[in-house]
């Protein structure tokens, strides 16, 4: 099936950057929010995206111009009827991915695929609520979406070989390169990289080095673009307490047990950038 038409579900930090990667990419792409204050901020955020590479002479007007003119939102997922795929970006919570995909099976074609873009949630568990588990898998991108190279394309028991030929054909059209993985808590990418931020926090509660020289020690050591307290701060303090919260509850491996630091900030609303405050301060900048 010819993929035309992209649903995108969510447009916080990370559906608004699937939507504009879908969009950007040639797609006809429909993005859906719960309310229209948080639609009017991720489509704002988007449009700013595209100035800013307008800015620097990445893009030029009319690709804006023709970029806009293939965004579209909405409030109501019923609009996602004529999709061809559809790209779940909804808060890291099962009870809210539990509601939405067999809405989604009921409203959309037989053939359509449904993705989710979980970081860490049992996909396997999304597609059995539905009539179509053949046609449901993860896409995980990185943030942030546009720019990161990389997708993760979740495989579970019941996902046909179609599929995932389809989805693997999807995300070189977006400019990804994919890797497969089992659908098991953390996939690759979280299984490696939530260790190296949880240690970084046990490392600043026992007092082993102040915040800065770690992230100065990582960049500057390994080459790594950030080093864990900003990377903690940029994915979010909230989403990474839900990734560790995943993976431990699958494996019991005390190595993914969230340190009581990490607990305590996501508790206080201090959930990084997009929250103003995290391990770093934003609110002056
Ligand atoms: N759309 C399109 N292009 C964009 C963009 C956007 N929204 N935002 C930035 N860009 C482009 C910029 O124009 C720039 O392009 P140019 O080099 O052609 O000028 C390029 O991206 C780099 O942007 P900046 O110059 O603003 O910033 P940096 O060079 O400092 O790079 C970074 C920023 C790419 C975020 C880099 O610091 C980095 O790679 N950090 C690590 C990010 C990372 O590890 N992400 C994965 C997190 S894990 C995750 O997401 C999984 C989850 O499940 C937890």
């Amino acid at each position: 099936m010819a993929i035309r038409k992209v649903g995108v579900v969510g447009c916080g930090l990370m559906g608004s950057g699937i939507a504009q990667t879908c969009a950007q990419s040639g797609y006809e792409t429909l993005v859906r929010e719960i309310n229209q204050q948080l639609l009017d901020k991720g489509i704002a955020h988007i449009y700013n995206a595209w100035d800013m590479l307008a800015g620097k002479a990445r893009i030029n007007r009319s690709q804006v111009d023709e970029y806009r003119a293939r965004l579209h939102g909405t409030l109501d997922l019923a609009d996602f009827a004529d999709c061809d795929l559809v790209i779940e970006a909804v808060i890291e919570n099962m009870e809210e991915k539990l509601r939405l995909f067999p809405t989604l099976d009921h409203i959309l074609k037989p053939e359509a695929i449904i993705l989710t873009n979980t970081s860490s949630l049992n996909v396997t568990q999304m597609g059995a609520v539905t009539r179509r588990p053949d046609k449901i898998c993860g896409l995980h991108f990185f943030n942030p979406a546009p720019v990161m190279k990389l997708v993760e394309i979740v495989r579970t028991i019941s996902t046909s070989h179609e599929t995932i030929e389809a989805v693997k054909q999807f995300a070189v059209s977006l400019g990804k390169t994919p890797v497969l993985a089992k659908d098991t808590a953390g996939f690759i990418v979280n299984f490696l990289l939530i260790p190296y931020l949880l240690a970084a926090i046990r490392m600043l509660e026992n007092g082993v080095a102040t915040r800065d020289d770690i992230d100065t020690a990582m960049k500057l050591g390994c080459g790594y673009p950030m080093g864990p307290f900003t990377l903690l701060d940029y994915v979010g303090l909230d989403t990474t307490l839900w990734a560790a919260e995943a993976i431990y509850d699958e494996f019991k491996d005390p190595l993914y047990a969230p340190p009581p630091l990490l607990r305590r900030m996501v508790l206080s609303g201090m959930y990084g950038r997009k929250s103003g405050k995290g391990f770093y301060d934003y609110q002056s900048s």
